[in-house]
């Protein structure tokens, strides 16, 4: 047993792999000793990530093994000179026995005979589905074997105190494939997605036992590989000069990273007995309350119309805050006329047509005002903001004194 005011909690000795981005999202760089599983889609960029991050490694003269067993030497080989960061200190070992590789973590690789052998300090594995573990049997990819394979790199990344990330196929309905188990093992675990027509990833923390799970990376598929996007928010954001009926703009909470959302909808006069909703971006469920709400509380005349939704960009908005701007762009959409371009709405809208506060107001009208907002229009239940210098705050208690902010 062992008193916690005792115990020494020295923050681990950090290793940044070179990207920024990714850094931040493991909360501040790799630990040696500690274990990160990347989980993704297959063509979503994971072993183009990981092998920039290895180069990157290795061109600080950190020895990186990195271990394919889904593809060729020269396939990787070629990728790397390709991403710019093929070096001597990056060393590659294609080929599915795990035991080659983990002897390599515990010796050092000798790659000429000149020179003594490397200690590896960083240990990079792609994938835990295609490479076998000694003395398991069955297929790779089968629940036993990823078991096996992933037990044996968290052993001998704990025993050599190097960092290793391991690459974790995910199943058609988002789960890593594999045993369960799987996320418990590891102290990380990072989701890589992007949505399938777009050229923007993004990189989350869903577990993390050495940071917070709150950050978002947003990377940038090119030509020659990932790049970071600073201006996250500048992805969902049209920057149009021209006023358009329908379009209102919010700022949702990704973890604790602010984006600026648009919201869009279009309203035509509908030519069937039931009026026609969709939504994407917010739950389609939502949107209809809301309209309800809009209507009956608001005198909106809603059900003449079928209302289309769209969160510009693709984001999907899980948190209640984008409610009042989904109201506003409503109504600006059947009114046929268009809201002031400088202006967001943050607010939660209740059946009673009241618009209720939101959490984190105070970064997101930062976020803002970085933008160029000029106004925000929020809860009068909203305590102790101090809006940043160049916003004007409007504070509404419902539904109807939004609209008039609103200008409809
Ligand atoms: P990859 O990293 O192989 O994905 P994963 O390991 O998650 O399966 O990335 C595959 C896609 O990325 C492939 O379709 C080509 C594209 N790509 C680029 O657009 N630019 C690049 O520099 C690289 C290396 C890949
Ligand atoms: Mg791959």
């Amino acid at each position: 047993m062992e008193v916690v005011s005792a115990v020494s909690v020295t923050p681990p000795e950090r290793l940044s792999s070179g990207i920024t981005e990714l850094d931040r999202v493991l909360g501040g760089g790799l630990v040696p000793g500690g274990v990160a599983l990347i989980g993704g889609q297959p063509g979503i960029g994971k072993s183009t990530l990981l092998l920039q991050a290895g180069g990157l490694v290795a061109s600080t003269g950190t020895p990186v093994l990195y271990m394919s067993g889904e593809e060729s030497s020269a396939q990787v080989a070629l990728r790397a000179k390709r991403l710019g960061v093929a070096s001597e200190n990056l060393l590659l070992y294609c080929g599915s026995d795990l035991e080659d590789a983990l002897l390599a973590l515990k010796t050092g690789l000798n790659t000429d005979s000149k020179t003594d052998a490397k200690n590896i300090g960083l240990f990079i594995l792609d994938s835990v589905q295609a490479v076998r573990a000694p003395g398991e049997t069955g297929w790779p990819g089968t629940p036993n074997q990823v078991r096996a394979v992933a037990q044996l790199a968290v052993d001998a990344a704990r025993a050599a105190q190097i960092p290793a990330v391991l690459v974790g196929h995910i199943t058609k309905d988002g789960r890593l494939a594999g045993p369960m188990l799987l996320e418990h093992m590891v102290d990380t675990v990072l989701t890589f997605s992007g949505e399938g027509y777009s050229s923007y990833r993004m990189l989350r923390a869903v577990k993390n036992r050495y940071g917070n799970t709150d950050e978002l990376g947003v990377f940038e598929m090119r030509e020659d590989g990932l790049a970071a996007v600073e201006d996250k928010s500048g992805l969902y954001w049209n920057r149009s000069d021209v006023a358009v009926p329908g379009v209102a703009m919010t700022i949702a909470l990704e973890g604790s990273t602010p984006l600026v959302a648009e919201v869009q909808t279009l309203a035509t006069p509908t030519a069937f007995p039931y009026p026609k909703r969709t939504s994407r971006g917010i739950e389609l469920n939502r949107f209809q309350l809301l309209a309800a709400v809009l209507e009956k509380r608001a005198g909106i005349l809603c059900s003449a119309h079928d209302l289309y939704l769209n969160i510009a960009g693709g984001l999907s908005i899980q948190d209640p805050s984008a409610d009042l701007a989904s109201c506003v762009s409503l109504a600006s959409a059947l009114r046929d006329r268009p809201l002031r371009g400088d202006c967001c709405y943050l607010g939660e809208v209740g059946l009673a047509g009241e618009v209720r506060p939101v959490t984190r107001l105070g970064s997101r009208l930062k976020e803002a005002e970085r933008l160029g907002l000029r106004c925000a229009v929020v809860s009068a239940g909203e305590r102790g903001v101090s809006a940043p210098g160049g916003i004007k705050i409007e504070r509404v208690d419902n539904l109807g004194e939004a609209l008039k902010k609103g200008g409809l």
